[in-house]
């Protein structure tokens, strides 16, 4: 039997593509940023896509897309940003905290069999995800959860996050690392090493995605004196920023930085394509990485569609929906073992079944 998803705030669509390449079909993808849409409908066209608010979703919202009487999993990766790490010392904005929940909400008036959330590892010390584990608690779900390094599950990229799956059907356990430890992760070469060569500002002119930000003269020396690996104080004196010859600066040695070949990449953020922003120059081309790089790191697929057309390829606007996406790997790995527990429980049942059919008919037996 099928499992059919929803996807909650389902952005350009990395968890959706996850839990359908593992066999789950994703009949709907919600959110409220309408640049969303495209991305979700091209790349998933048997999916709808629900331009809305998760506020205003209804159970009956829900009930009508999921098919009648099917095994039902509702996913989602609430926005994540009053938790990040980079957030901590911010002020918290209290009306995203609220989509988790409008998440258990949904929980509590839908029942569905599964439940799958994603988001940064600092969520699981804030009182809303203790609500959120209370709600499926009493709602009698079976919960696993646990803070992964994606680059564990093939995603070239080394990026920590809370995987939390909860089962109505049984004991569910979280997946288990498909390339557990640094030796099997997979490098910034294995992933982008065959792209075409670009130069800062460049366009690709077989794949529009292929483009990188263009460099200022000064970002542009400052580029060519990074090595792989290494940081801003590689630099001759004369290229440092202001604020990094202060001691108070020296925090920021993660800025202005190259990734190295033989490593996996450094955390996607919603401004991973600018080389100011983090370790995001390109390994041995004098530019950031392109978001075509961005996204391979994320593991979408090479082809995986953003934007509609050239005009309305933004690098801020696109960069902010690779950052912010589920790696696709990631939500594979969780689609397999909900598959796997869902066919476990049933071949349990049928056999319970069979057993207890099989009693039933012997004992209909004449004596
Ligand atoms: C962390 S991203 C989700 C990424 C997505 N799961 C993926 O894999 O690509 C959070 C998403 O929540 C969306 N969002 C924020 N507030 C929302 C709301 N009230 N209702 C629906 N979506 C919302 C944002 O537009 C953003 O796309």
């Amino acid at each position: 039997m099928v499992i059919y998803a929803i996807d909650l705030f389902c952005g350009v669509g990395g968890l959706t593509q996850g839990l359908r390449e593992a066999g789950i079909s994703v009949v709907a993808g919600i959110d409220i940023d309408p640049s969303c849409a495209h991305p979700f409908e091209a790349n998933h066209p048997q999916s709808r896509f629900l331009l809305k608010s998760v506020e205003s979703l209804s159970a009956a919202d829900l009930h009508a897309l999921w098919p009648s009487n099917s095994i039902r999993l509702l996913a989602g990766c609430a926005p994540c940003q009053p938790f990040s790490s980079y957030a901590r010392n911010a002020p918290k904005d209290h009306s995203k905290w609220g989509m988790l929940f409008h998440f258990s909400r949904l929980i509590r008036d839908t029942k569905p069999e599964f439940v799958t959330m994603e988001n940064v590892p600092g969520l699981a010390r804030e009182a809303p995800f203790v609500d959120f584990l209370n709600t499926l608690k009493e709602g009698g779900y079976q919960v696993a959860y646990q803070t992964v390094n994606v680059a564990d599950f093939g995603v070239p990229q080394q990026r920590k996050r809370l995987v939390l799956i909860a089962s109505k059907l049984g004991q569910i356990s979280l997946p288990s690392p498909t390339h557990s430890g640094s030796k099997n992760w997979l490098s910034v070469k294995d992933a982008i090493g065959k792209l075409p060569v670009l130069d800062a500002g460049e366009i690709d002119k077989n794949d529009l995605l292929h483009r990188s930000a263009r460099l200022s003269p000064l970002n542009s020396s400052r580029i060519r004196a990074s090595k792989p690996g290494g940081t801003w104080r590689d630099w001759p004196k004369e290229l440092v920023a202001e604020c990094h010859r202060k001691e108070s600066g020296k925090h920021s040695a993660g800025v202005y930085g190259r990734m190295r070949w033989d490593q996996p990449a450094p955390t996607m953020t919603t401004l991973c394509c600018g080389f100011g922003n983090g370790r995001f120059g390109h390994p041995e081309q004098n530019r950031a990485i392109s978001l075509r790089e961005a996204a391979i790191f994320q593991s979408f697929p090479i082809n995986y569609q953003f934007a509609s057309a050239n005009n309305l390829i933004s690098i801020k606007r696109v960069s902010k929906l690779i950052g912010n996406a589920v790696p696709p790997k990631l939500g594979e790995a969780v689609g397999i073992t909900l598959i796997k527990h869902f066919s476990d429980i049933s071949s349990q049942t049928s056999t319970t079944q069979s057993k207890v059919t099989h009693r039933l008919g012997k004992s209909k037996q004449p004596l």
